[in-house]
């Protein structure tokens, strides 16, 4: 069964072929990030405007370069929730006239429910040249999933059937990366510029405090940024009053390069923390990372030093915003559930995986 997904629930225009939930047919994605650049962050209006320019193109390029026509495609899969609804509006609207013109079935899936599916993705054709796991995760599965809007830890249990064990009780770990680089004046999104500039730091010149939570899988990202805030004002001898974007103006490079390695070691150490208590506790027989933060190679490298088994890790393309994993997704959908008739799709901006349609 080939699913074409389409993706667009952020700062991404993307669409791709999947073949089986396993095999990528192809993958394209616009990402926008020059544009939000110039402003430090996304801006929702703007997203929106570029993604009606993208969506046509983009979901063109992907049956091209799947060297597929309509006819080939057996069901389409889109994110409906969550995002930035503008940005979601677009993609649903094109996929459920797509769904209504080309006689396609329609399945609405969450966008990170789909990230885990980034880790279903076992083969690849037509010149992509991934280096993929050599197979998929086995059930039970722990997922960590990481991203600029949610930090979580999940059971998986099977398809569909999964327990929320944890999560972030305020700032997501990909906005705490992305509040710290602005504070050290490091370019958005925060994530790889943090990576970048922390390969020539000291990641224990600084000591940054991990968040104690009452429950044993839930994390907290909004005191270690604000402890990088004031250790940087200390540093640079100015008190909390002193306007924070005029912090980096003050720091050299080594002292940035500090800052980046020590907040990326223990925000990523918090995050191995709670993954290998819920390890030790549920025994998973796989353990899979998910979402933009999944693309640290910090986080790899914690990670597979500290768990007792092998990972195999999805190529970074697959872990930021990418709709091979909307595709992924929407072929176990299709395995379990009725279609949705593309005149009840609606787009909800915020919405917990929990609370997906999957019975
Ligand atoms: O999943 P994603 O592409 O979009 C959301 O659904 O949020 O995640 C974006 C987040 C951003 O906060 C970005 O800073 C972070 O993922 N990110 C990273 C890395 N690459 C992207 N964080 C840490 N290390 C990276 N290499
Ligand atoms: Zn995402």
């Amino acid at each position: 069964m080939k699913v074409l997904g389409i993706e667009s629930s952020c700062d991404e225009t993307a669409a791709s072929v999947v073949e089986d939930g396993r095999v990528l047919l192809s993958n394209v994605v616009h990402s926008q990030i020059d544009i939000h650049k110039l402003y430090g962050g996304v801006v929702p209006e703007v997203a929106a405007r570029s993604h009606i320019e993208m969506i046509n193109p983009v979901i063109n390029r992907a049956l091209s370069d799947a060297q597929l026509t309509w006819a080939d495609i057996d069901a389409i899969a889109v994110t409906y929730a969550p995002g930035l609804i503008g940005s979601l509006l677009v993609g649903s609207l094109a996929a459920r006239t797509l769904a209504l013109t080309k006689n396609k079935p329609l399945y609405p899936v969450h966008h990170v429910e789909g990230h885990v599916y980034a880790n279903f993705i076992t083969e690849q054709r037509n010149g992509l040249d991934s280096t993929l796991p050599s197979k998929q995760p086995a059930f039970p599965m722990l997922a960590l999933i990481v991203s600029g809007g949610h930090s979580q830890l999940v059971l998986f249990h099977n398809h569909g059937n999964y327990e929320l064990l944890g999560q972030t009780q305020d700032d997501a770990v990909g906005e705490a990366f992305d509040k710290v680089a602005k504070i050290l004046g490091l370019a958005y999104p925060g994530g790889p510029s943090i990576a970048k500039a922390a390969t020539a730091g000291n990641p224990h010149a600084y000591h940054l405090p991990k968040a104690k939570m009452k429950g044993a899988y839930d994390f907290s990202f909004s005191g270690l940024k604000t402890a990088v805030l004031r250790a940087v004002q200390a540093e640079v001898g100015v008190d909390t009053t002193f306007p924070s974007h005029e912090l980096a103006g003050l720091l050299n490079k080594s002292q940035i390069a500090d800052f980046a390695a020590s907040f990326q070691y223990t925000a990523v150490a918090t995050l191995v923390d709670k993954t290998e208590a819920a390890f030790r506790d549920y025994s998973p027989a796989s353990v899979v990372i998910a979402g933009g933060v999944a693309a640290s190679t910090e986080l790899r490298e914690q990670l597979s030093a500290r768990l007792p088994i092998k990972i195999e890790y999805a190529p970074m393309a697959l872990c930021t915003d990418n709709a091979a994993m909307i595709a992924a997704l929407g072929y176990y959908y299709a395995q379990k559930k009725q279609p949705t008739s593309p005149f009840d799709v609606e787009v909800i901006p915020s919405l917990s995986m929990t609370k997906t349609a999957w019975a």
